[in-house]
């Protein structure tokens, strides 16, 4: 058995934290021989419940966690810390402006960035899940300035679920036959879920998901927005968030970090933009398609990119640079 890692879940008394605590305590995500402690983190008015939490971990028995410690003392949570899962962030409320949700959220980043900066180690991987996740994985980073930006990821991996799940369901096979479908940009309704990269398997063969459907109105229309608003859709049949595919795809996108992408495969995660890549503007926190190999991330180069796809990729580049800017105003400021 290898040495303990230290992972932190933060918003560990909310309901994508009841889902993925588990698969992390079970060895889904680093693996069935990773002893793991699992630091959990949450507001002082929820340590009722986090406490509740704390108790249901320690029923599960489960053999590979050697100490759960629920706080919300940023000091104690991001000591330490090999894997930090920042889940918990400021929800809107009804009748909240935007523009105060990102400062609120601002604050919070903020704060948790510099806990990395002063308590975890260095080669800590941040997974940022809470909304706006893009930026608020942009203020992290930015104020951890001696941790690598690299680093730091947000979760699309969703997006990228649903939109492999879309593609399955029309051509009535399971979502393990598609592979390298792609989410642009933002974690947010402006995002691009692309399929012109994307191969299917039909009878043992690979094809192209263009070449397999053959009904490009559909994959250029409702595919998208079904994709764009699945959220939405969640939220008005369960009157919740997603929590349970929200829970499985931060376990896939942080089990590829941990152990690496399938040959030939390719993931979406944000990340943050070094200005070469598909025209996208330097220094932002985007969605692209990667590759992991030794717990780093490569941008997957080189894909022919189309004017459909030219257009909806900067529509989605241009809300992240207004974003930023609102979040960078706040950041100097808070
Ligand atoms: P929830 O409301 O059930 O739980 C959030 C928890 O975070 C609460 O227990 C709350 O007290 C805690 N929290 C708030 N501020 C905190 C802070 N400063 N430090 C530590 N904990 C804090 O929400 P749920 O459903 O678990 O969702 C969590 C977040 O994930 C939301 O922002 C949601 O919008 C986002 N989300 C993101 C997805 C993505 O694909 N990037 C997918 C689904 C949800």
């Amino acid at each position: 058995m290898s040495e303990p890692i230290r992972v932190l879940v933060t918003g560990a008394a909310g309901q994508i934290a009841y889902s993925l605590l588990y698969s992390i305590g079970n060895g889904s995500v680093f693996g069935k021989d990773q002893p793991i402690i699992l630091v959990l983190l949450d507001i002082t008015p929820m340590m009722s419940v986090l406490n509740g939490v704390l108790m249901e971990l320690q029923d599960c028995a489960l053999p590979l966690l050697k100490d759960v410690i629920a706080t919300d003392e940023e000091e104690v949570a991001f000591k330490d810390l090999d894997v930090a899962v920042l889940v918990g962030s400021m929800p809107r409320r009804e009748g909240m402006e935007r523009k105060d949700l990102l400062r609120a959220n601002v604050k919070i980043f903020k704060s948790q960035g510099a806990a990395l900066e002063k308590y975890a180690k260095k080669s800590v991987k941040v997974i940022v899940v809470g909304n706006p996740a893009n930026t608020n994985c942009l203020t992290a980073a930015k104020s951890a300035p001696s941790i690598p930006k690299e680093n730091f990821s947000c979760l699309t991996r969703l997006d990228h679920n649903r939109a492999k799940s879309q593609i399955a369901l029309k051509l009535g096979v399971t979502a393990d036959d598609v592979k390298n479908v792609i989410i642009w940009g933002n974690h947010s309704s402006t995002q691009y879920p692309d399929v012109n990269h994307a191969k299917v398997k039909l009878q043992g063969k690979e094809v192209g998901v263009y070449e397999a459907l053959k009904n490009d109105s559909w994959l250029k229309g409702e595919f998208i927005t079904t994709v764009q608003q699945r959220g939405a859709a969640v939220i008005k049949a369960r009157k919740l968030s997603s929590a349970m595919s929200a829970a499985k795809a931060i376990s896939d996108h942080i089990r590829d970090i941990w152990f690496g992408t399938p040959e030939g495969e390719f993931v979406s995660m944000g990340v943050i933009s070094d200005g070469n890549s598909y025209g996208i503007p330097d220094d932002l926190l985007y969605s692209f398609p990667v590759v992991i190999k030794n717990k780093t991330w490569k941008f997957v180069e080189g894909l022919p990119i189309n004017d459909f796809s030219r257009e909806k990729m900067d529509l989605t580049a241009k809300e992240l640079t207004e974003e930023k800017e609102a979040a960078f105003e706040f950041l100097s400021s808070a």
